[in-house]
């Protein structure tokens, strides 16, 4: 039953921001409806990238699954699985790599920058994009949710399925990009920067645990600009813009429509009423998100599950690949 396939992951960095929520998490909640096969990864191996304490890890990978759940991924509709209980990523990241030449990951994005910032990297940090490449491509993935920011690892995928192909025959299909929203979450006190969970101010971002009080501090706080009038301008008004965006999101409805709701407001007022919106949408997540994290067992259990599905579909397709390759 080939077809369209999805495949995406997300590192388990504990409970995501709104930027994940509303840059990615909503639209593979969307995507889980439309395509006849979806996968969702939960990609662990990916974050041993950067030094990880084991505890935490451990916690973040629950915390990731329950959130996941909390937004509202189905485990019917979507395979949501650990990456490291599927052994056959590793494997497939390793003949791949070595398909792949050390200057084609030089350049890429990730690498310069993360490298730079600690002046030097592992090599699991450099041959990250490999095992995404592997990821994608165990389950012959069609479509691939992504940020921009990822559309070159992305076309590292491609070239891999062709050189693959090219080498031992035609095998995997060449994965698209399905471009997610450009909605981008600034962060609340440097609207000029994206808001990330390696922001250390806390002050910079909403998680989607924040408690009503914790949001409405934040969005309070939230750096705006001398003019008082609610106006959509990112280029001139990062900060209230960004306000405007979250609220149109929270809110669902237009950005048009938000501006319009916030006539005669100054940004004051303003933030009372973004305040709302983002508490709104988020308390049932957040409530969903307890209610997991107190029930151990059944996370685990769904993942299990998901682990188990997913490793169905990419086992035949790694035999497949040993026997090309000449295991
Ligand atoms: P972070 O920047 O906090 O490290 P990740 O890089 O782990 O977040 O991103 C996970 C997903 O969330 C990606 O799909 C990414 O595009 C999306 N994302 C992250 N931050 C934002 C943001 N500020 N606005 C919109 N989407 C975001
Ligand atoms: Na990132």
């Amino acid at each position: 039953a080939g077809g369209r396939r999805i495949f995406s992951g997300i590192q388990p960095t504990g409970v995501p921001h709104l930027g994940n929520y509303l840059g990615a998490l909503e639209n593979w909640v969307a995507l889980q409806n439309q395509y006849p096969s979806v996968l969702y990864s939960i990609v662990d191996l990916h974050s041993i990238t950067q030094p990880q304490d084991p505890t935490q890890l451990r916690s973040n990978i629950l915390d990731m699954a329950a959130s996941l759940l909390a937004c509202g991924i189905d485990p019917e509709r979507a395979i949501l699985f650990q990456q490291s209980k599927v052994s056959e990523h590793a494997e497939l990241s390793w003949i791949l790599g070595c398909l792949t030449s050390m200057p084609r990951l030089r350049h890429l994005p990730q690498w310069k920058m993360k490298s730079k910032q600690k002046n030097e990297g592992s090599v699991g940090l450099y041959t990250y994009p490999v095992l995404q490449a592997a990821d994608i491509l165990l389950y012959k993935s069609t479509h691939v949710p992504v940020g921009e920011d990822q559309v070159q690892h992305l076309e590292l995928a491609q070239d891999l399925a062709r050189i693959f192909n090219h080498h031992y025959g035609d095998l995997f299909p060449g994965p698209c990009a399905l471009l997610s929203s450009t909605r981008k979450v600034k962060s609340l006190r440097d609207p000029s920067a994206k808001m990330s969970k390696s922001d250390p101010q806390t002050m910079a971002t909403i998680t989607i645990t924040d408690s009503p009080d914790d949001i409405a501090l934040k969005v309070r706080r939230a750096v705006t600009d001398f003019t008082s009038e609610v106006t959509f301008d990112p280029e001139t008004r990062p900060g209230v813009s960004n306000l405007v965006t979250i609220h149109a999101a929270m809110a669902m409805i237009s950005v048009e429509e938000a501006v319009s709701q916030a006539r005669g407001l100054d940004t004051g007022a303003y933030k009372k009423l973004v305040t709302e919106a983002v508490i709104q949408r988020l308390t049932p997540i957040r409530e969903e998100i307890e209610r997991l994290r107190s029930d151990r067992a059944h996370l685990e259990r769904v993942l299990a599950q998901g682990n188990s599905r997913a490793r169905e579909l990419a086992s035949p397709v790694l035999r497949e690949v040993r026997q090309r390759v000449g295991f």
